[in-house]
């Protein structure tokens, strides 16, 4: 068993302790590759050792049995077991067993993490605001992506637990310095993942600032409805509640339009196979080399809105995604390729898992028509996307 072994976290302790703690381990050659990094950049993320040594596992069960792990480091949400029509359990997020293979993992997939503090592309890596140009990391040339060099999803988070009317809950808090990555600003940063006894994971985000600062906060949990390593998405069913998507230039910045999806592969208004159309003669497939694209929700006002149903037909298993933001963010695993193996020692196939990243629209520091990113001091940023897991029979 290795030292932070995900697997050994199974709980046997009681109630509110049932958020096991395990693993603290100290992840040297991590240290190194981040003091590396550190000596590169402006202002990086302040990593010591000792963050390191608190690097911790939370699990999550609700009275159905449903669980959920995560982890502090990166916020990342490891484990998700979800009964399927017949009452079996099974991990439906992609993910690994150790801290080590998160932090190593090549090609950078950003399982299950938090990513900021800006989810997604911002074009060349710079922005202005208020006359001002701001300089960020290209780490997904030629461009910025979610968050630069050591993003919300590299660093160590500061955690509690709690119980809430709701369910229990993982509360996860980080504090990004002024000019850290080259964003503006001191941003305090609170998630919050509460397990609910209805199947769902409610994700609370919220963020202050000492300046104004683009602030885009997701989660980036690979599904597999069938259970993490077995094989491709592409025959999940999957309605997106979007009449429109915002098209991409070759690398992946949108044009500015809000293009329709009707009589396009990218029309998911009525439930399809992801793979029945993603082998369509279609340029933007192209430049996503699959789906890899922001679409625009259908919303009336405010509040929580649907933003993707997901349907696994061998297991029953349904995915319902509900949230506060404006766009959905549909990337389909296009960059998995069978390099990675995850926690059961399966390959991560092509295409093996889909994210549904609840999001404003990609490079909107740099996109004056969509709507804006940018926190100002005085004001929260505050956020929510539920997933809620049924069974159809
Ligand atoms: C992006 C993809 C990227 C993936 C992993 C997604 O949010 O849209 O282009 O490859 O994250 O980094």
């Amino acid at each position: 068993m290795s030292e932070f072994d995900l697997a050994a976290s199974s709980n046997t302790r009681p109630a509110t302790r049932r958020m096991a703690v395990v693993l603290p381990r100290i992840c040297r050659r991590l240290c190194l590759v981040l003091m590396a990094a550190l000596v590169a950049g402006p202002v990086m993320a302040d990593v010591q050792q000792a963050d390191f040594d608190s690097i911790q596992l939370y699990t999550l069960k609700n009275s159905s049995g449903m669980e959920v792990s995560v982890t502090n480091f990166g916020a990342i949400i490891t484990s998700i077991k979800v009964p399927d029509r017949d009452g079996k359990f099974d991990d439906v997020a992609l993910g690994y067993d150790s801290v080590d293979k998160y932090i190593n993992a090549v090609d950078k997939p950003y399982f299950g993490a938090v990513v900021g503090r800006y989810g997604n592309r911002i074009a060349e890596g710079t922005f202005k605001l208020d006359g001002q140009t701001y300089t960020l990391a290209k780490n997904n040339p030629p461009n910025h992506l979610h968050g630069g060099i050591i993003g919300f999803d590299k660093v160590v988070w500061n955690a509690e637990t709690k119980s809430t009317d709701r369910g229990d809950a993982v509360v996860l808090r980080y504090t990004a310095k002024d000019m850290e990555e080259g964003y503006p600003g001191k941003l305090d940063v609170t998630v919050t993942y509460t397990l609910t006894n209805d199947n769902e994971i409610i994700i609370d985000y919220h963020a202050t600032t000492t300046k104004a600062t683009p602030v885009n906060l997701t989660q980036h949990t690979y599904f597999n409805l069938k259970g993490e390593g077995r094989g491709t998405i592409l025959d999940h069913e999957l309605l997106i509640n979007a009449k429109r998507f915002t098209p991409v230039d070759e690398t992946l910045i949108p044009t500015g339009e809000l293009a329709p999806v009707s009589g396009t592969p990218f029309d998911f208004t009525e439930a399809k196979a992801i793979g029945r159309d993603i082998g369509q003669e279609h340029q933007q497939l192209k430049f996503g080399l699959g789906y890899d694209h922001n679409f625009v929700l259908d919303r009336e006002g405010k509040g929580m809105a649907l933003a993707a149903r997901v349907h696994e037909p061998i297991s029953g298993r349904v995915l319902e995604v509900t949230t506060t933001e404006p766009g959905v963010q549909f990337y389909c695993g296009n960059f998995l390729d069978g390099r990675l193996t995850g926690k059961s020692g399966q390959p991560y196939v092509h295409r093996g898992g889909f994210c549904l990243e609840t999001q404003h629209f990609p490079d909107s520091p740099n996109q004056p028509e969509f709507p804006s990113t940018i926190l100002r001091p005085g004001k929260a940023y505050e956020t929510t996307t539920k997933w809620k897991f049924t069974v159809k029979e």
